[in-house]
């Protein structure tokens, strides 16, 4: 594996032996192992073109836990600012002899695009509305610890799908390791041509919220991303939570402890209640603290068998 781009580039068994890498990460997290030597020598830069708490403090941890050195370039700061090309400054920093490049852009298709200029591993930290494997990844790892095998597993993806990388890389890699997804979401927030992609891909739609809960084994909450919309959300704030949010009595149409996903950031009060998101079988946080086991293990996928 030179580079995570997509989740399309991954078959069952290597997601499956990422797990289980991510699995031995736990012994560092707890702290039993301190660090790891593992990429001793290699160098990773996370660079951030787009905002973010959790994607970037975990790759930064995980390479730092993994005993790389990492340095942290977002657009703010660099000479993006001043107008220098996407081009310009990877080729810029890749010159100074750089191993892995984490990189989220807010185009669609800028990992892969990057991946084609420099000799470095590159990751996608997410690319516009495209992917976000990593994100997804950690989810199925999630859900597969909570519920075993995900195989038969009911699980539903709810919110602004248009909008959504993590619903585009999740819908993969949840049926690839077999589990049946049904996408809900108002019409509005409806991926055009998703009738023809679900019908290839093997997932099922749905505008009914109500009807799909009490069928779900897992409820994967997404954020509704006004900055990416140009004109009126629609439906309104209050219309969508009504139609679309995980409320206070939503949540008696789950079967027991089903575990609640978000990737964060939360919209709270819109996309989900806080009695969702603090309930006691929401795995929000459990997501943060997998998120870094499964970086972890991507570096060390990528990265650990080269020369330094
Ligand atoms: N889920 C996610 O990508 O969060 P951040 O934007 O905080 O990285």
């Amino acid at each position: 594996m030179k580079h995570l781009l997509s989740i399309d580039d991954l078959s069952v068994d290597e997601i499956e032996s990422l797990f289980a890498t991510a699995a031995d990460m736990h012994d560092v997290q707890r702290r039993e192992v301190k660090k790891l030597p593992a990429l001793r020598g290699r160098t990773v830069v996370n660079m951030f073109f787009e905002d973010s708490t959790r994607t970037r403090s975990s790759f930064e941890i995980a390479g730092k836990w993994l005993s790389a050195d990492v340095i942290n370039v977002s657009a703010k700061g660099s000479s993006t600012s001043k107008g220098e090309s996407l081009r310009d400054t990877v080729l810029t920093v890749c010159a100074m002899g750089v191993d892995g490049l984490v990189i989220r852009h807010p185009a669609s298709g800028a990992a892969v695009q990057v991946s084609e200029w420099v000799d470095a591993s590159v990751v996608n930290a997410g690319d516009g509305t495209h992917e976000h494997p990593t994100q997804a990844l950690l989810d199925a790892y999630t859900l597969q610890r909570r519920l075993g095998s995900l195989e038969g597993r009911h699980v539903a993806i709810i919110g602004d799908l248009t909008h959504s990388r993590v619903f585009r890389s999740n819908v993969q890699c949840l049926t690839k390791l077999g589990a049946r997804v049904t996408v809900v979401a108002p019409p509005t927030l409806m991926p055009s041509g998703i009738a023809a992609w679900s019908a290839a891909a093997g997932f099922e739609t749905s505008y009914d919220l109500d009807a799909v809960l009490p069928e779900a084994d897992a409820v994967m909450m997404l954020r509704v991303q006004r900055e990416r919309m140009s004109g009126a959300f629609f439906p309104s704030a209050r219309e969508y939570t009504v139609g679309y949010g995980l409320t206070r009595n939503r949540l008696a149409l789950l079967k027991p402890d089903v575990p609640i996903c978000h990737p964060g950031p939360m919209n709270r009060g819109l996309e989900i209640a806080a009695d969702a998101a603090d309930a006691a079988q929401s795995v929000v946080l459990e997501q943060v603290s997998s998120g870094l086991a499964i970086r972890m293990a991507v570096l060390y996928h990528l990265l650990a068998g080269e020369e330094a």
